[in-house]
Protein backbone atom coordinates (compact mmCIF):
# COMPACT_ATOMS: atom_id res chain seq x y z
CA UNK A 1 0.00 0.00 0.00
CA UNK A 2 1.52 3.42 -0.88
CA UNK A 3 1.61 6.02 1.68
CA UNK A 4 0.58 9.52 1.83
CA UNK A 5 2.52 12.21 1.80
CA UNK A 6 2.67 16.02 1.94
CA UNK A 7 3.44 16.94 -2.20
CA UNK A 8 2.46 20.71 -0.73
CA UNK A 9 2.13 23.32 2.21
CA UNK A 10 0.85 26.80 2.59
CA UNK A 11 -0.28 29.13 5.36
CA UNK A 12 -1.74 32.89 5.00
CA UNK A 13 -2.04 35.26 8.01
CA UNK A 14 -4.15 38.11 7.75
CA UNK A 15 -1.41 41.31 7.66
CA UNK A 16 -3.20 42.84 10.43
CA UNK A 17 -1.04 42.22 13.89
CA UNK A 18 -2.56 43.13 17.48
CA UNK A 19 0.25 43.04 20.23
CA UNK A 20 -0.93 42.33 23.87
CA UNK A 21 -0.45 46.35 24.33
CA UNK A 22 -3.30 46.48 21.70
CA UNK A 23 -5.26 44.48 23.69
CA UNK A 24 -4.96 46.78 26.85
CA UNK A 25 -7.55 48.89 25.50
CA UNK A 26 -10.34 46.48 25.43
CA UNK A 27 -9.39 44.53 28.63
CA UNK A 28 -7.99 44.62 31.99
CA UNK A 29 -4.73 42.70 31.07
CA UNK A 30 -1.07 43.31 30.48
CA UNK A 31 2.01 42.09 28.17
CA UNK A 32 3.51 40.84 31.22
CA UNK A 33 0.99 38.56 32.18
CA UNK A 34 0.14 37.32 28.88
CA UNK A 35 3.85 36.84 28.14
CA UNK A 36 4.58 34.99 31.22
CA UNK A 37 1.52 33.03 31.19
CA UNK A 38 1.31 31.99 27.28
CA UNK A 39 4.35 32.83 25.81
CA UNK A 40 2.47 34.93 23.06
CA UNK A 41 3.70 38.76 22.57
CA UNK A 42 1.37 38.82 19.74
CA UNK A 43 -1.62 37.62 17.10
CA UNK A 44 -2.98 38.26 14.01
CA UNK A 45 -6.75 39.05 13.11
CA UNK A 46 -8.32 39.14 9.75
CA UNK A 47 -9.79 42.06 8.10
CA UNK A 48 -13.48 42.44 9.68
CA UNK A 49 -15.55 42.42 6.57
CA UNK A 50 -13.28 41.53 3.83
CA UNK A 51 -11.91 38.40 5.33
CA UNK A 52 -14.01 35.00 6.53
CA UNK A 53 -12.54 31.59 7.80
CA UNK A 54 -12.85 30.20 4.02
CA UNK A 55 -10.94 33.65 2.47
CA UNK A 56 -8.22 32.84 4.57
CA UNK A 57 -8.23 29.27 3.86
CA UNK A 58 -8.56 29.89 0.03
CA UNK A 59 -4.95 32.10 0.43
CA UNK A 60 -3.31 29.04 2.29
CA UNK A 61 -4.82 26.36 -0.18
CA UNK A 62 -3.52 28.49 -3.37
CA UNK A 63 -0.05 28.13 -2.15
CA UNK A 64 0.03 24.36 -0.85
CA UNK A 65 -1.63 23.30 -4.60
CA UNK A 66 0.80 25.01 -6.96
CA UNK A 67 3.83 23.43 -4.54
CA UNK A 68 2.29 20.33 -4.96
CA UNK A 69 2.41 20.87 -8.97
CA UNK A 70 -0.93 20.32 -9.17
CA UNK A 71 -4.19 22.89 -9.50
CA UNK A 72 -7.68 23.48 -8.14
CA UNK A 73 -9.08 21.38 -10.43
CA UNK A 74 -7.17 18.28 -10.05
CA UNK A 75 -8.18 18.07 -6.68
CA UNK A 76 -10.34 15.05 -5.66
CA UNK A 77 -11.35 15.84 -2.45
CA UNK A 78 -11.48 18.32 0.65
CA UNK A 79 -11.26 18.26 4.43
CA UNK A 80 -11.98 21.39 6.20
CA UNK A 81 -11.20 21.53 9.76
CA UNK A 82 -12.52 24.94 12.23
CA UNK A 83 -14.79 25.76 14.94
CA UNK A 84 -14.95 29.35 13.29
CA UNK A 85 -17.20 28.59 10.27
CA UNK A 86 -18.61 31.26 7.83
CA UNK A 87 -21.97 30.05 8.80
CA UNK A 88 -23.45 27.39 11.44
CA UNK A 89 -24.12 25.24 8.63
CA UNK A 90 -23.30 24.66 5.59
CA UNK A 91 -19.42 24.38 6.30
CA UNK A 92 -16.49 25.74 5.36
CA UNK A 93 -16.09 22.94 3.12
CA UNK A 94 -18.25 23.77 0.26
CA UNK A 95 -17.67 27.62 0.16
CA UNK A 96 -13.93 27.08 -0.35
CA UNK A 97 -14.93 24.21 -3.27
CA UNK A 98 -17.03 27.73 -4.85
CA UNK A 99 -14.44 29.94 -4.00
CA UNK A 100 -11.78 27.64 -5.80
CA UNK A 101 -13.88 27.36 -8.48
CA UNK A 102 -13.32 23.06 -7.83
CA UNK A 103 -15.27 20.32 -9.79
CA UNK A 104 -18.07 19.04 -7.91
CA UNK A 105 -15.63 16.58 -5.69
CA UNK A 106 -16.56 15.88 -2.16
CA UNK A 107 -15.72 18.56 0.73
CA UNK A 108 -15.91 17.04 4.51
CA UNK A 109 -15.95 19.75 7.62
CA UNK A 110 -14.23 18.04 10.27
CA UNK A 111 -15.59 19.73 14.30
CA UNK A 112 -12.22 18.57 16.26
CA UNK A 113 -11.51 21.91 17.25
CA UNK A 114 -7.38 22.42 18.70
CA UNK A 115 -7.24 18.49 17.04
CA UNK A 116 -9.15 19.23 13.78
CA UNK A 117 -5.77 19.24 11.58
CA UNK A 118 -4.77 15.80 12.83
CA UNK A 119 -8.08 14.21 12.29
CA UNK A 120 -8.67 16.06 8.89
CA UNK A 121 -5.09 14.73 8.28
CA UNK A 122 -5.75 11.38 9.54
CA UNK A 123 -9.27 11.36 7.40
CA UNK A 124 -7.60 12.28 3.88
CA UNK A 125 -4.26 10.07 4.31
CA UNK A 126 -7.46 6.94 4.31
CA UNK A 127 -8.44 8.04 1.26
CA UNK A 128 -5.10 8.45 -0.24
CA UNK A 129 -3.67 5.23 0.85
CA UNK A 130 -6.63 2.81 -0.13
CA UNK A 131 -6.32 4.76 -3.56
CA UNK A 132 -9.63 6.32 -3.88
CA UNK A 133 -8.32 9.96 -4.73
CA UNK A 134 -5.24 11.11 -6.02
CA UNK A 135 -4.95 14.88 -4.82
CA UNK A 136 -6.64 15.38 -1.25
CA UNK A 137 -7.02 19.22 0.51
CA UNK A 138 -6.62 19.09 3.78
CA UNK A 139 -7.18 23.03 5.49
CA UNK A 140 -7.19 24.08 9.05
CA UNK A 141 -8.70 27.90 9.21
CA UNK A 142 -9.69 30.05 12.21
CA UNK A 143 -11.59 33.24 12.41
CA UNK A 144 -11.41 33.64 15.67
CA UNK A 145 -11.54 37.57 16.32
CA UNK A 146 -14.77 37.54 15.48
CA UNK A 147 -16.43 35.53 18.40
CA UNK A 148 -14.20 36.74 21.27
CA UNK A 149 -15.12 38.40 24.34
CA UNK A 150 -13.06 41.31 24.49
CA UNK A 151 -14.03 42.57 27.91
CA UNK A 152 -12.05 41.75 31.23
CA UNK A 153 -14.99 38.99 31.75
CA UNK A 154 -13.54 37.03 29.12
CA UNK A 155 -9.98 37.95 28.77
CA UNK A 156 -8.54 34.51 30.23
CA UNK A 157 -9.52 33.18 26.48
CA UNK A 158 -9.67 35.99 23.90
CA UNK A 159 -5.88 36.85 25.21
CA UNK A 160 -4.92 33.56 23.74
CA UNK A 161 -6.38 33.00 20.21
CA UNK A 162 -5.32 34.63 16.71
CA UNK A 163 -6.70 34.25 12.77
CA UNK A 164 -4.95 32.26 9.81
CA UNK A 165 -4.61 29.40 8.12
CA UNK A 166 -2.78 26.49 6.87
CA UNK A 167 -3.38 23.82 4.01
CA UNK A 168 -1.90 20.91 2.73
CA UNK A 169 -1.72 18.20 -0.38
CA UNK A 170 -1.79 14.44 -0.19
CA UNK A 171 -0.90 12.59 -2.67
CA UNK A 172 0.36 9.11 -2.98
CA UNK A 173 4.59 8.06 -2.56
CA UNK A 174 6.69 4.94 -2.06
CA UNK A 175 9.72 6.44 0.11
CA UNK A 176 8.17 8.71 2.03
CA UNK A 177 4.85 9.88 3.67
CA UNK A 178 2.40 9.38 6.79
CA UNK A 179 3.53 6.20 8.61
CA UNK A 180 0.57 6.58 11.18
CA UNK A 181 -1.63 8.76 13.15
CA UNK A 182 -3.30 8.23 16.16
CA UNK A 183 -6.98 9.88 17.21
CA UNK A 184 -8.21 10.23 20.74
CA UNK A 185 -11.51 11.36 22.38
CA UNK A 186 -12.77 11.86 25.70
CA UNK A 187 -16.47 12.87 26.01
CA UNK A 188 -16.12 13.63 30.13
CA UNK A 189 -14.69 16.72 29.86
CA UNK A 190 -16.62 18.46 27.10
CA UNK A 191 -17.64 21.25 29.20
CA UNK A 192 -14.42 22.69 29.87
CA UNK A 193 -13.47 24.13 27.05
CA UNK A 194 -16.36 24.46 24.76
CA UNK A 195 -18.83 27.32 23.73
CA UNK A 196 -22.16 26.59 24.51
CA UNK A 197 -24.70 28.80 22.36
CA UNK A 198 -26.21 28.55 20.40
CA UNK A 199 -26.70 24.88 20.27
CA UNK A 200 -30.00 21.94 20.49
CA UNK A 201 -29.17 21.38 24.54
CA UNK A 202 -31.63 22.85 27.35
CA UNK A 203 -29.03 22.94 29.88
CA UNK A 204 -28.86 26.78 30.01
CA UNK A 205 -32.40 27.74 30.90
CA UNK A 206 -32.08 26.72 34.82
CA UNK A 207 -29.50 29.88 34.44
CA UNK A 208 -31.58 32.71 33.02
CA UNK A 209 -34.89 32.64 34.61
CA UNK A 210 -37.04 29.50 33.87
CA UNK A 211 -36.92 26.52 35.37
CA UNK A 212 -37.09 23.76 32.62
CA UNK A 213 -36.68 23.97 28.57
CA UNK A 214 -40.80 23.48 28.47
CA UNK A 215 -41.53 26.81 30.02
CA UNK A 216 -39.05 29.29 27.64
CA UNK A 217 -40.25 30.63 24.99
CA UNK A 218 -40.23 28.97 21.74
CA UNK A 219 -38.82 31.75 19.87
CA UNK A 220 -35.90 32.12 21.89
CA UNK A 221 -34.84 28.20 22.72
CA UNK A 222 -31.80 28.42 20.02
CA UNK A 223 -30.42 31.87 20.78
CA UNK A 224 -31.74 34.60 23.52
CA UNK A 225 -31.37 38.04 24.96
CA UNK A 226 -30.31 35.71 28.29
CA UNK A 227 -27.64 33.99 26.81
CA UNK A 228 -25.96 36.41 25.23
CA UNK A 229 -25.86 38.58 28.43
CA UNK A 230 -24.64 36.09 29.69
CA UNK A 231 -21.52 35.28 27.46
CA UNK A 232 -22.94 31.79 26.57
CA UNK A 233 -22.14 32.79 22.73
CA UNK A 234 -18.35 33.09 23.61
CA UNK A 235 -16.01 30.31 24.30
CA UNK A 236 -15.74 29.45 27.91
CA UNK A 237 -12.52 27.63 29.17
CA UNK A 238 -11.70 26.43 32.41
CA UNK A 239 -7.60 27.05 31.61
CA UNK A 240 -5.77 25.08 34.42
CA UNK A 241 -7.96 21.81 34.15
CA UNK A 242 -6.93 22.42 30.21
CA UNK A 243 -2.92 23.03 30.94
CA UNK A 244 -3.19 19.50 33.41
CA UNK A 245 -4.42 17.02 31.03
CA UNK A 246 -2.93 18.84 28.05
CA UNK A 247 0.91 18.00 29.73
CA UNK A 248 -0.41 14.38 30.20
CA UNK A 249 -1.85 13.57 27.06
CA UNK A 250 0.40 15.55 24.62
CA UNK A 251 3.69 13.05 25.28
CA UNK A 252 1.21 10.38 25.59
CA UNK A 253 0.24 10.88 21.98
CA UNK A 254 3.49 11.57 20.89
CA UNK A 255 5.02 8.29 22.40
CA UNK A 256 2.48 6.10 20.95
CA UNK A 257 3.37 7.50 17.55
CA UNK A 258 7.01 7.00 18.09
CA UNK A 259 6.39 3.75 19.68
CA UNK A 260 4.29 2.34 16.70
CA UNK A 261 7.27 2.86 14.33
CA UNK A 262 9.71 1.73 16.52
CA UNK A 263 11.47 5.38 17.36
CA UNK A 264 12.17 7.08 20.02
CA UNK A 265 11.96 10.68 21.03
CA UNK A 266 15.96 11.64 20.10
CA UNK A 267 15.61 10.33 16.34
CA UNK A 268 13.16 13.26 15.58
CA UNK A 269 14.29 15.82 13.69
CA UNK A 270 11.04 18.34 14.29
CA UNK A 271 8.09 18.08 16.44
CA UNK A 272 5.47 20.45 15.51
CA UNK A 273 2.72 20.59 18.62
CA UNK A 274 -0.05 22.46 18.75
CA UNK A 275 0.71 25.78 19.47
CA UNK A 276 -1.99 25.89 22.37
CA UNK A 277 0.36 27.99 24.82
CA UNK A 278 4.08 28.31 25.15
CA UNK A 279 4.76 27.16 28.76
CA UNK A 280 2.62 23.50 27.63
CA UNK A 281 4.87 22.86 24.67
CA UNK A 282 8.24 23.62 26.49
CA UNK A 283 6.73 21.11 29.66
CA UNK A 284 6.38 18.49 26.51
CA UNK A 285 10.05 19.33 25.71
CA UNK A 286 11.13 18.69 29.14
CA UNK A 287 9.27 15.62 28.89
CA UNK A 288 10.43 14.19 26.09
CA UNK A 289 13.92 15.28 26.97
CA UNK A 290 14.18 16.82 23.00
CA UNK A 291 16.92 19.93 22.39
CA UNK A 292 15.22 23.11 21.32
CA UNK A 293 15.98 22.79 17.37
CA UNK A 294 13.57 19.79 17.78
CA UNK A 295 10.43 21.53 18.72
CA UNK A 296 9.18 24.09 16.90
CA UNK A 297 7.03 27.03 18.26
CA UNK A 298 5.82 30.19 17.08
CA UNK A 299 2.94 31.05 19.19
CA UNK A 300 4.79 34.24 20.00
CA UNK A 301 3.86 35.70 17.22
CA UNK A 302 0.40 33.63 16.18
CA UNK A 303 -1.44 33.01 19.38
CA UNK A 304 -3.28 29.92 19.63
CA UNK A 305 -4.96 29.30 15.92
CA UNK A 306 -6.50 26.50 16.63
CA UNK A 307 -6.94 23.90 14.11
CA UNK A 308 -4.77 26.29 11.87
CA UNK A 309 -1.87 25.89 14.02
CA UNK A 310 -0.28 22.95 13.32
CA UNK A 311 -0.09 23.25 9.73
CA UNK A 312 1.15 26.97 9.84
CA UNK A 313 3.85 25.87 11.97
CA UNK A 314 4.64 22.95 10.02
CA UNK A 315 4.82 25.08 6.79
CA UNK A 316 6.93 27.82 8.59
CA UNK A 317 9.00 25.38 9.90
CA UNK A 318 9.91 23.62 6.01
CA UNK A 319 10.06 27.43 4.42
CA UNK A 320 12.64 28.18 6.87
CA UNK A 321 14.53 24.62 6.10
CA UNK A 322 13.89 23.68 9.64
CA UNK A 323 12.47 20.47 8.01
CA UNK A 324 13.96 18.38 5.03
CA UNK A 325 13.66 15.34 2.56
CA UNK A 326 13.81 12.33 4.95
CA UNK A 327 13.54 14.11 8.23
CA UNK A 328 11.05 12.58 10.62
CA UNK A 329 8.32 14.99 11.90
CA UNK A 330 6.03 14.20 14.62
CA UNK A 331 2.75 16.12 14.67
CA UNK A 332 0.72 16.43 18.01
CA UNK A 333 -2.21 18.48 18.91
CA UNK A 334 -4.64 18.40 21.87
CA UNK A 335 -8.05 20.31 22.19
CA UNK A 336 -11.53 20.70 23.26
CA UNK A 337 -13.74 17.80 23.44
CA UNK A 338 -11.17 16.73 25.09
CA UNK A 339 -9.46 15.38 21.38
CA UNK A 340 -6.01 15.11 20.77
CA UNK A 341 -3.86 13.28 18.58
CA UNK A 342 -1.05 12.56 16.58
CA UNK A 343 0.53 11.97 12.97
CA UNK A 344 4.23 10.92 12.41
CA UNK A 345 5.46 11.10 9.07
CA UNK A 346 9.32 11.54 6.76
CA UNK A 347 8.95 14.53 5.13
N1 LIG B 1 -4.79 39.27 32.00
C1 LIG B 1 -4.61 39.49 33.29
N2 LIG B 1 -5.10 38.70 34.27
C2 LIG B 1 -5.79 37.62 33.87
C3 LIG B 1 -6.00 37.31 32.52
C4 LIG B 1 -5.48 38.19 31.57
N3 LIG B 1 -5.62 37.98 30.23
N4 LIG B 1 -6.72 36.17 32.44
C5 LIG B 1 -6.94 35.76 33.70
N5 LIG B 1 -6.38 36.63 34.58
C6 LIG B 1 -6.38 36.58 36.04
C7 LIG B 1 -7.55 35.81 36.59
O1 LIG B 1 -8.68 36.62 36.68
C8 LIG B 1 -7.01 35.40 37.93
O2 LIG B 1 -7.11 36.49 38.80
P1 LIG B 1 -7.46 36.28 40.37
O3 LIG B 1 -6.34 35.45 40.90
O4 LIG B 1 -7.49 37.67 40.88
O5 LIG B 1 -8.77 35.57 40.39
C9 LIG B 1 -5.52 35.17 37.68
O6 LIG B 1 -5.23 35.88 36.47
C10 LIG B 1 -5.17 33.72 37.51
O7 LIG B 1 -6.12 33.12 36.64
P2 LIG B 1 -6.01 31.65 36.18
O8 LIG B 1 -7.09 31.35 35.21
O9 LIG B 1 -5.84 30.76 37.37
O10 LIG B 1 -4.61 31.73 35.41
P3 LIG B 1 -3.68 30.58 34.92
O11 LIG B 1 -2.37 30.69 35.59
O12 LIG B 1 -4.34 29.25 34.92
O13 LIG B 1 -3.44 31.02 33.42
C11 LIG B 1 -4.20 30.34 31.26
C12 LIG B 1 -4.55 31.06 32.55
C13 LIG B 1 -5.44 30.31 30.39
C14 LIG B 1 -3.09 31.10 30.55
C15 LIG B 1 -3.70 28.91 31.59
O14 LIG B 1 -4.61 28.26 32.45
C16 LIG B 1 -3.54 28.08 30.36
O15 LIG B 1 -2.72 28.37 29.53
N6 LIG B 1 -4.28 26.99 30.25
C17 LIG B 1 -4.27 26.16 29.06
C18 LIG B 1 -5.15 26.83 28.08
C19 LIG B 1 -4.96 26.33 26.70
O16 LIG B 1 -3.91 25.91 26.31
N7 LIG B 1 -6.03 26.42 25.95
C20 LIG B 1 -6.04 26.04 24.60
C21 LIG B 1 -6.36 24.62 24.55
S1 LIG B 1 -5.99 23.96 23.05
Amino acid sequence: MPRSRIAGIGKYLPPHTVTNQDLTQYMDTSDEWIQERTGIKERHYAHRTEETTTTMAVEAARIAIERAGTTAQEIDFIVFATLSPDYYFPGCGVLLQRAMGMREIGALDVRNQCSGFLYALSVADQFIKTGMYKNVLVVGSEKHSFGLDFSTRGRNISVIFGDGAGAVVLQAAEDRGILSTHLHSDGGSAEILAMYNPGTHANHWTDTGYATFDEAPIGEMFMSHAMIDQAQNFPYMDGQAVFKKAVVKFPEVIMEALKANGYQPSDLKMLIPHQANLRISQFVQQKLQLRDDQVYNNIQHYGNTTAASVPIALCEAWEKGRIQDGDLVCLAAFGSGFTWASALLTW
